[in-house]
């Protein structure tokens, strides 16, 4: 039996269908505006497009960042980009549970899109717990009830336990969406099972996370080399007893990451040949770029990119590779003296011939400015939940959809 059932097991003509995406995006902190369409879309395309073809009367349940934070906004903005890639009308509703939202998703005809306001508004979506205990929330016993089927198509924020991402699998049929899917089996071919040579890119500044999927990566033989840039591979660096100078040193403790320098040297200890760190590193020389090799550290300059040398290792493993996952740039690519590595880098993966996934706002952003997105295998839309996929960890959402008892036929 397939681990979670999917849009081909139900049929959606005339029903209602609840479906929860995650439309979470980037929103400028003057305007409130929404600055990137990538999730919308991605949704729009593939899940709502198809449940609307097919007849559906399709619920919308999503969030927009959190109660308290800049980017908590209404999602009557997000309705409106929906509607613009669809072509399609599509309705908005500034309540989430209540008569409002409850008229108005009894109002749906076959094929039309209703969007509800946004889920974190209500208080207790944001607590963690089991499908059972979010069954017995607010907004499960209001809106179930008016839902044939739910679908999770959030795979981006499957690493909630949140009410809206698990509580309604406990009390209706429950599907993976199609980027729910897409994202899962995606992500797979990474993680089990990968094509050898499998090498990990793991740059940017989230040490902590690169460290804790470097771990998982080696010590299950997933990944053959794990290779670091960033700040990450300054920490790397300093692990090995390489003296980087007070500056860099300092911004490392300043960022709280110099804590992780014993476990990077335990890993480096027990993997010696598997990870792969710069043997040359750029340093910012009043704003110019200064390429020194790492026997001539320490420096008082910043480093802000990893060197030529360094690009042509990591070049060279790449290009036998079956299997490559990146994530994280390898420097400060949004300065132009010092976008060098992770060009080169990630043109590397772009030209090789093996699956490639990459993940993480910053990753996009520099495949997109390098017009590689066509390149690349695949794109994961997610961020934290690529993260704690890639570190082996079960997902709430991903969990619910697979133990959801198919209660009745639809
Ligand atoms: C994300 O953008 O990672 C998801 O939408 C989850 O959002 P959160 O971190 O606010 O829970």
């Amino acid at each position: 039996m397939a681990k979670y059932l999917t849009l081909d097991d139900f049929k959606v003509k005339n029903k209602t269908v609840l479906v929860r995406v995650d439309f979470n995006s980037e929103i400028d902190p003057e305007t409130k505006k929404v600055t990137s369409d990538v999730r919308i879309k991605a949704h729009a395309e593939t899940t709502i497009k198809e449940l609307v073809e097919k007849g559906a009367k399709t619920v919308i349940l999503a969030h927009q960042g959190r109660k308290g934070d800049p980017d908590y906004t209404p999602l009557k903005e997000h309705a409106a980009i929906l509607a613009k890639i669809l072509r399609l009308p599509v309705k908005y509703v500034d309540d989430v549970y209540g008569e409002k939202a409850k008229t108005a998703i009894k109002a749906l005809k076959s094929g039309e899109i209703l969007v509800l306001e946004n889920v974190r508004s209500f208080d207790g979506e944001t607590k963690s717990g089991t499908p059972e205990q979010h069954a017995k929330t607010e907004l499960v016993q209001n809106l179930a009830p008016l839902a044939d089927l739910f679908v999770n198509d959030a795979f981006a924020a499957a690493h909630r336990g949140h009410v809206s991402m698990v509580g309604f699998t406990a009390v209706l049929p429950s599907a993976a969406g199609r980027i729910m899917e897409r994202e899962l089996k995606s992500l797979s071919r990474a993680l089990e099972k990968p094509e050898k040579p499998c090498v990990y890119v793991m740059g940017g500044a989230k040490a902590d996370d690169s460290l804790e999927i470097s771990k998982y990566v080696l010590s299950n033989g997933i990944a053959d080399y794990v290779v670091v840039g960033g700040v990450t591979s300054q920490l790397f660096l300093a692990a090995k007893g390489v003296d980087l100078g007070r500056k860099n040193m300092d911004f490392l403790a300043k960022k709280e990451l110099t804590g992780l320098i014993p476990g990077i040297k335990e890993l480096m200890q027990k993997y010696p040949s598997n990870v792969v760190v710069p043997v040359d590193v750029a340093l910012d020389v009043n704003g110019k770029r200064k390429e020194i090799s790492v026997a001539e550290l320490p420096t008082e300059y910043s480093i802000f990119d990893i060197g030529a040398k360094t690009v042509e290792n990591y070049a060279g493993l790449i290009r036998k590779a079956k299997s490559i996952v990146v994530s994280g740039p390898m420097g400060v690519y949004e300065n132009k003296e010092f976008n060098y590595g992770t060009k080169k880098v990630f043109e590397a993966i772009a030209g090789s011939k093996a699956f490639s996934l990459a993940g993480g706002g910053n990753t996009i952003a520099a495949i997109q400015e390098y017009g590689l997105s066509g390149k690349v295998s695949y794109i994961s839309t997610a961020g934290g939940a690529l993260i704690e996929f890639l570190m082996g960890k079960k997902l709430p959402g991903v969990v619910a959809l697979e133990t959801a008892v198919k209660k009745k036929a639809v």
